[in-house]
């Protein structure tokens, strides 16, 4: 596996939080690598720094065998590496095909070519499995729609690395099935991804390895195929997390309840739920 991407003792402080304490990562040329790590671990700093939209204090960055780690991030998009951001900030006014080509539209003499841009549009879209007009506003999309707009976006720059910080967290299921079959067809074309999720499972359908990152530091690197769940968030946790006591068999109703949650449902998709938490008895 020739190594494509390797960043080394990466160092980077807001103020006083560490959020980068040298941590090294590596990406081969063409595989799937997950980078996890609970919130403020220090991912999107990672990705942040490669692309040139952070500065950082020290460490070294090596693409394709070229330092890049001095580079405008206009530079480091131009030698491939495209990031589909986990704060997406599209333009809602526009549509989706000046969206696609804003600052690079197709032109016939000095005027926009409209119809060759919607065309290229269309072309772009289905590349992700998305067949809607491209004089659709931007804003009109669902967030998973402007999520898959930004992937097609970035399918068509030359892209040798491409990273995706979250991408699957506002998508369902069919929208998740759609960003796969992108990274396995991109894969297939020998392009590296580092896929960012927080949705284990994820994980090992999509990566070929996987780094964890804790407190702003590197943990470990693991082939997917040899590790499992449970050591992922052993890792993740960064201890033994104590196995559930067994219950004696039946609860006891006697103890105080403290809480009880009747019929709950809310809009981040909590759908009738009811528990009651009696105090335990020793
Ligand atoms: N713009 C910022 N200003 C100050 N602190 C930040 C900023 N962005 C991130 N941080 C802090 O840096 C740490 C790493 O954050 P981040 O890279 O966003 O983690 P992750 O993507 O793994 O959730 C966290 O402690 C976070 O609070
Ligand atoms: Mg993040």
């Amino acid at each position: 596996m020739n190594t494509l991407l390797s960043m080394q003792n990466m160092e980077k402080s807001y103020e006083s939080v560490k959020a980068l304490d040298k941590v090294c990562f590596e990406v081969a040329e063409g595989e799937v690598h997950a980078l996890i790590g609970a919130n403020g671990a220090g991912k999107s700093t990672l990705m942040k720094v490669l692309c040139g939209e952070l500065e950082f204090e020290n460490g070294t960055i090596v693409f394709d065998s070229e330092p890049i780690h001095r580079l405008k991030a206009h530079d480091i998009r131009e030698k491939g590496i495209i990031m589909i951001r986990q704060e997406l900030c599209v333009i809602p006014v526009l549509t989706v095909a000046q969206y696609l080509f804003v600052g690079r539209e197709p032109m016939k003499g000095h005027i926009i070519d409209d119809k060759r841009m919607a065309e290229q549009a269309v072309e772009l879209l289905n590349s992700v499995g998305m067949s809607f007009a491209p004089d659709t506003l931007m804003g009109d999309l669902s967030m998973a729609e402007q999520q898959l707009v930004e992937i097609a976006k970035a399918l068509s720059y030359k892209v040798r690395l491409l990273i995706l910080d979250e991408p699957t967290t506002a998508l369902g299921e069919s929208e998740v099935e759609r960003v796969f079959s992108v990274i396995r067809s991109l894969k297939a074309r020998g392009v590296s991804i580092i896929y960012i999720s927080h949705r284990l499972d994820e994980l090992f359908t999509i990566s070929e390895r996987i780094t964890v990152m804790r407190d702003g530091r590197y943990i470990a690197t693991l082939d997917t195929a040899s590790t499992d769940k449970n050591e992922l968030v052993r890792l993740l946790a960064g201890h033994e997390l104590k196995t559930e006591r067994k219950m004696s068999g039946t609860v006891d109703v006697h103890a105080p309840e403290i809480l009880r949650i009747e019929n709950l449902s809310a809009e981040s998709g909590v759908k009738n739920v009811s528990f009651s938490l009696r105090r335990e008895r020793f």
